[in-house]
């Protein structure tokens, strides 16, 4: 009897480990040493205020793409100069477009956490009936510590999002596809999005602490109308099981497209035309650099300011949405794509 209980108990154990680990890496404060850039891309912007950088500036790959370039235009690039600075008007100091790398993710991951809200990002919100029916004993437990969950979420999502990219030459060329079958294509995408962050040096920290005040993300990932799981494998049964019943678009799992997403900008800065240009300057890498001419993202329909900033800069709903009934509030994400002209 005591055994059965033991063996349930252990088998629980390893059950809330297994999805309790789909969330949390535990290394998260470990960042490991070997994933630290070993390109030739200079590491730091030599300005005199900028000096203690580690985010590399966008202007060093404006041979790869036009957002910077004079024939573009300030116009369009709303609030951001040819230099890829936003000048800020109360200290006349400027904050600087650039990559992130992997020494600013922790700054990156308390910005996104504070200007999201720990509570758009716990557990238990963000899923679908599935998940939320697999995880709940976890999500419960875990969502006690919101806060720390919502940063180690974050944290380890965006560090894995970003690790084959600063692994080889932290830039702004897309994942290199080349040969390999459908499968390692999705895997090789899930650890190449490209971050870009609008920052500065903290004025009056010593060490190397940023002031971040506006991030976007692009990545490829299948573009099947469907919102992907925070769990890859789970991600994976569920697209073949969509193409094998005729959910989800026309297109495989394996057509990856350019996906923006994660935009998001400080409250105090918003209204200043940011967010425009961030999406404007990810659309421009989009079609100049990594040569596709279509872009995705999805939003909540009642994101009121994000929803009209898309659809004012032309985005049209897909018009079909992956929708079977354990989807749950996942369906009432607005799914959006753009052409690039
Ligand atoms: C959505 C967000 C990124 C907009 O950033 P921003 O820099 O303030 O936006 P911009 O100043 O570039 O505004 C561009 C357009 O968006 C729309 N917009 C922005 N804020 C708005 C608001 N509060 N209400 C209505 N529309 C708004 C307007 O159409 C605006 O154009 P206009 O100034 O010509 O009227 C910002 O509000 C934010 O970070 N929100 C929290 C995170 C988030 O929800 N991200 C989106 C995830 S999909």
């Amino acid at each position: 009897m005591s055994s059965r209980i033991n063996h349930r108990k252990f088998f629980l154990f390893l059950l809330l480990a297994q999805f309790s680990r789909a969330f949390v890496t535990i290394n998260v404060a470990r960042p490991s040493p070997t994933c630290r850039p070993t390109s030739d891309v200079p590491r730091r912007s030599r300005t005199s205020t900028n000096d203690r950088l580690y985010v590399i500036p966008l202007s060093k790959f404006s041979d790869s793409m036009t957002f910077l370039s004079k024939e573009v235009g300030d116009e369009y690039r709303c609030c951001i100069d040819s230099n890829g600075r936003f000048w800020n008007n109360d200290d006349d100091r400027y904050y600087e477009l650039g990559i992130v790398e992997e020494q600013d993710l922790p700054q990156l991951c308390k910005f996104v956490v504070a200007t999201f809200g720990a509570d758009a990002i716990s557990l238990s919100t963000n899923m679908n009936n599935l998940e939320r029916m697999l995880l709940n004993p976890a999500a419960e437990f875990l969502n006690g510590y919101s806060n720390l969950v919502a940063f180690a979420e974050v944290y380890s999502g965006t560090r894995q999002r970003i690790l084959d990219r600063i692994q080889h030459n932290n830039n702004i060329l897309p994942p290199s596809l080349d040969g390999l079958s459908p499968q390692e294509k999705i895997t090789k995408a899930e650890r190449d999005s490209l971050i870009l962050i609008l920052s500065r040096p903290n004025a009056y920290a010593s060490n190397q602490e940023l002031d971040i005040i506006a991030t976007i993300e692009l990545r490829l990932q299948p573009c099947d109308a469907k919102i992907p799981f925070s769990i890859p494998w789970l991600d994976r049964v569920e697209r073949r099981m969509g193409s094998m019943i005729g959910l989800g678009a026309d297109r495989g799992a394996s057509d990856l497209q350019p996906y923006l997403s994660n935009l998001c900008v400080s409250d105090k800065y918003r209204g200043q035309k940011i967010g425009r240009a961030l999406v404007r300057c990810v659309e421009n890498i989009t079609r100049t650099c990594w040569k596709y001419n279509r872009i995705y993202l999805h939003v909540d329909e009642d994101n009121i300011a994000a929803l009209k900033l898309y659809q004012s800069e032309g985005y049209r709903d897909v018009g079909h949405r992956w929708n079977p009934f354990w989807s749950g509030r996942a369906a009432d994400i607005g799914y959006f794509v753009k052409t690039l002209s």
